[in-house]
């Protein structure tokens, strides 16, 4: 088993003099009190006494109920019997792993992926194998070698899981056209694909995209979803749509694990999605995070060095940065703490130990002036270490901003139905952590 760095983090980050674009946490404070006043003391006026008692296993129906109007909001219409509510998606890709995974099973994943999910993989024994990103996801030309690879030696992965809209920690959201390749050969290869779909809700530019669960039907993509992003964290529902095979042997892992999911918090998000403005509050939180994505993207412009990238995301939570390949982002993490501000470094979301020059920046928590401030106090650590190879080495890098995303890769090239101008495209473009582009 290993630690989870965020985990870690969020002891150091919890004092109050730091400034923590570390942690993944949605801005409660936007939630109004009197509602939250409101809904509780209905509760406790009408129904105390269930509340506080233990509930079904799978959820509440009326969970459910809520859990398919969020999921129909992106276009996904699953069979209720096929849900099951959890205690945040966290433990809904634990009990997956717990139902599916035997030692030394192969699991499939994003590079970078979710930090949170690399803990999970490890304390059931799999082997972690992880497919470059680049700006539209996973790549699925080298996805399709690792699987040709495994054929050879036997082996099938358990499932590939996957983050695709509005990655943690990337920010970057795969591609229509890789979506459904990705589905089909899912559909080919007989292969689960486990997707996790926290922030597709969260969204304040572009178009919408279909969820895979949406693209496949439901037959080999099993779905986590959570209200952590969309209503709270600390209510923990999350929520696991599997079909009924996967779905018995998820309910004894539940059963094993802790019984039930809270009857409270579920009672309360029943009586918030009563009130039906839940889509309002989310188009809220879109405007907020929209203007802190924008202050962030501001601020790395005036404060990283010429020679830092990173992705612009169109929702979702997160800025993937990446720095010149001699700064170590946990070295710099060090330097930054002493200055009192936090990030997430980019190693956390390997199992490999790649990712050393990368960072997640959190866009979220804060306001504009604190993501000014921090970012301002990470670009003085980093131009500490700048300055200090420049004085080691001799050399003095030159260059300026490039803050675009990583090229797309040659599967995607003219003729494969790629919806980019291929000159934008170059052969074995840029991944994630990405280079700057030659000359820019
Ligand atoms: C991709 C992903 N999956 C799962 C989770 C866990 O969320 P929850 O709070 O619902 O347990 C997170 C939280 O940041 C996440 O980013």
């Amino acid at each position: 088993m290993r630690s989870s760095a965020m985990r870690d983090l969020m002891a150091i980050t919890a004092r109050p003099e730091v400034i923590s674009l570390a942690g993944g946490l949605p801005d409660t404070s936007t939630f109004p009190p009197q509602t939250f006043a409101a809904q509780m003391t209905r509760i406790a006026q009408e129904s105390a006494a269930e509340a506080l008692q233990y509930g079904p296993t799978e959820g509440f129906r009326e969970t459910v109920d809520c859990i398919v109007e969020v999921m129909g909001a992106e276009g996904m219409l699953p069979d209720p019997d096929d849900v099951i509510v959890t205690t945040g998606g966290q433990q809904a890709i634990d009990l997956l792993c717990k139902t599916l995974l035997d030692p030394g099973d192969a699991v499939i994943c994003e590079a970078p992926t979710y930090p949170g999910a690399i803990p999970v993989f490890c304390s059931y024994q799999a082997e972690t194998i992880q497919i470059e990103c680049d700006a539209e996801g996973m790549r699925i030309a080298e996805l399709e070698d690792t699987l040709e690879r495994l054929a050879v030696e036997g082996r099938r992965p358990k499932f590939i899981y996957s983050v695709p809209t509005f990655q943690n920690p990337a920010g970057v959201t795969m591609s229509l056209e890789r979506r459904r390749r990705l589905v089909e050969i899912a559909r080919a290869r007989e292969l689960l694909i486990v997707e996790d779909n926290p922030y597709g809700l969260l969204r304040f530019g572009g178009e919408a995209l279909p969820p895979l669960y949406q693209l496949d039907g439901g037959d080999f993509v099993l779905y986590i979803g959570t209200f952590s992003k969309i209503l709270s964290p600390g209510i923990r529902l999350g929520w696991a749509v599997a079909p009924p095979p996967v779905m018995e042997k998820v309910v004894l892992g539940k059963q094993a694990s802790d019984l039930c999911t809270s009857t409270l918090t579920q009672y309360f998000v029943r009586e918030y999605f009563a009130e039906g403005r839940w889509r309002e509050y989310i188009a809220s939180l879109g405007e907020i995070y929209r203007s802190r994505r924008d202050a962030m993207i501001e601020a790395l412009n005036r404060y990283f060095p010429p020679q830092a990238s990173w992705t612009e995301p169109e929702g979702g939570l997160f800025i993937w940065a990446t720095l010149p390949p001699y700064i170590d982002t946990s070295d710099l993490l060090a330097r930054a703490l002493r200055e009192d501000v936090a990030f997430v470094p980019g190693q956390a979301a390997y199992v490999d130990g790649r990712g050393r020059n990368s960072m997640r920046l959190n866009f979220s928590a804060g306001d504009e002036d604190e993501i000014r401030e921090g970012i301002r106090r990470i670009g003085k650590a980093i131009e500490a270490q700048v300055e200090l190879y420049g004085a080691l080495t001799g050399k003095r890098e030159q260059g300026s901003h490039h803050p675009g995303m990583p090229e797309r890769e040659a599967e995607d090239m003219p003729g494969s139905g790629g919806a980019h101008d291929p000159a934008d495209s170059a052969e074995g473009g840029d991944v994630l952590p990405f280079k700057k582009a030659e000359g820019a």
